[in-house]
């Protein structure tokens, strides 16, 4: 069997409108990609806000053309062989708007069932087996114009995974969904990978828990590029060396952002609480033994211990470490 999917050198430019005397400019939103995903794997491309992600799908998914490079889809060449392609994909998005607002559900998933050619008898056991599996079958008959956000998300999920495709595409499927329904889904994911071990599914996402928990490989995407690429339980043993710690510190009066500045300090996280007069920042050390020193300049800003605990590396201490900014900050320099 050929891999799922297979990119070489894989890049898309584009142009970036003028503004402000800035004339218009060419960059790449995806930077020489090598990738290789096998049959039953869950893979899950992470990366913040701009990273590259949606152009990566859309590209897999022949949306849009590549720049340069090449890519594979079950051994199809995305550009020369797209019609074959999308016979074998299919694709969801989390911020995909319902459609046609006086089907029902249970219609709406019907009429995409057709542009696949299922027919309907076994459409409708599909789709009527699905609503059921993801908590949908009491509102099956409920119009598309009175959905909720998360009835919307799972029906566009439910569209993807009853066609019963090689390769499955989702874009952040848990997008803006509460954290029941977002776990529903990740059950949901996971019951239909089981029930075909040569399926294949990427999905993106920045929720960096989310994929620790679902995925069997991740690659970390920043700025186009693949800066890592493992099981998550390899990239994070790659780290498990590091001292990571949560403190928390009153007394700064807006100095907290000078803790990022800190020589040995990785910041992960910082969060501001000018109401409690508080400031909980999450960093990494290279060993134990920086720790004195680092207490010792937050003494120096004024700050005080409220609490301080060490912690298990996570996926976004890795981000941190790879990219050299956490994934909030990376968000705010790519708007
Ligand atoms: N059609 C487009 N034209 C110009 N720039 C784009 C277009 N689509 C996306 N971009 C830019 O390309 C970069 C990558 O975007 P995208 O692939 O959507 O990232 P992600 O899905 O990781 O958030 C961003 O800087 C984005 O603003
Ligand atoms: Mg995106």
């Amino acid at each position: 069997m050929p891999p799922a999917i297979r990119t070489q050198g894989l890049t898309r430019l584009y142009r970036k409108a003028p503004r402000r005397g800035v004339p218009a400019q060419e960059f790449r939103a995806v930077d020489g990609v090598d990738l290789e995903i096998q049959p039953g794997e869950l893979f899950g491309l992470l990366g913040p806000n701009g990273a590259g992600k949606t152009t990566l799908i859309k590209i897999l998914c022949t949306l849009l053309f590549p720049t340069s490079g090449t890519a594979e889809v079950c051994g199809l060449d995305v550009v020369k062989d797209c019609e074959r392609v999308r016979e074998r994909i299919n694709m969801v998005s989390g911020g995909e708007p319902s459609g046609y607002g006086l089907l029902t559900i249970r219609e709406q998933l019907w009429v995409f069932s057709q542009l696949y050619g299922l027919s309907t008898a076994e459409a409708m056991s599909r789709i009527d087996r699905m609503l059921d599996q993801y908590g949908l079958a009491k509102d099956a008959g409920t119009k598309i114009n009175r959905l909720s956000t998360g009835m919307r998300q799972k029906m566009n999920l439910i569209r993807g995974f009853m066609t019963a495709p090689s390769v499955l595409f989702l874009d952040e499927p848990t997008l803006g969904l509460d954290a029941h329904i977002a776990r529903q889904t990740r059950d949901f994911i996971r019951a239909w990978m089981a029930e075909d071990r040569t399926r294949a599914l990427l999905l993106t996402t920045h929720y960096l828990a989310e994929a620790h928990e679902l995925c069997d490989r991740v690659a970390i995407i920043h700025q186009g590029r693949i800066r890592a690429c493992d099981t998550p339980e390899n990239l994070v043993a790659a780290h498990r060396g590091d001292a990571v710690f949560e403190i928390t510190l009153s007394g700064l009066d807006g100095q907290s952002e000078a803790l990022r500045r800190d020589p040995d300090m990785k910041v992960s996280r910082l969060d501001a609480d000018p109401a409690a007069g508080h400031t909980t920042v999450r960093f990494s050390l290279a060993d134990d033994a920086a720790l004195p020193g680092a207490l010792s300049r937050m003494a120096a800003l004024g700050g005080r211990i409220v609490n301080l605990s060490k912690h298990e590396v996570t996926l976004e201490d890795v981000f941190v470490k790879i990219a050299g900014q956490t994934i909030a900050d990376a968000e705010k320099s790519s708007e």
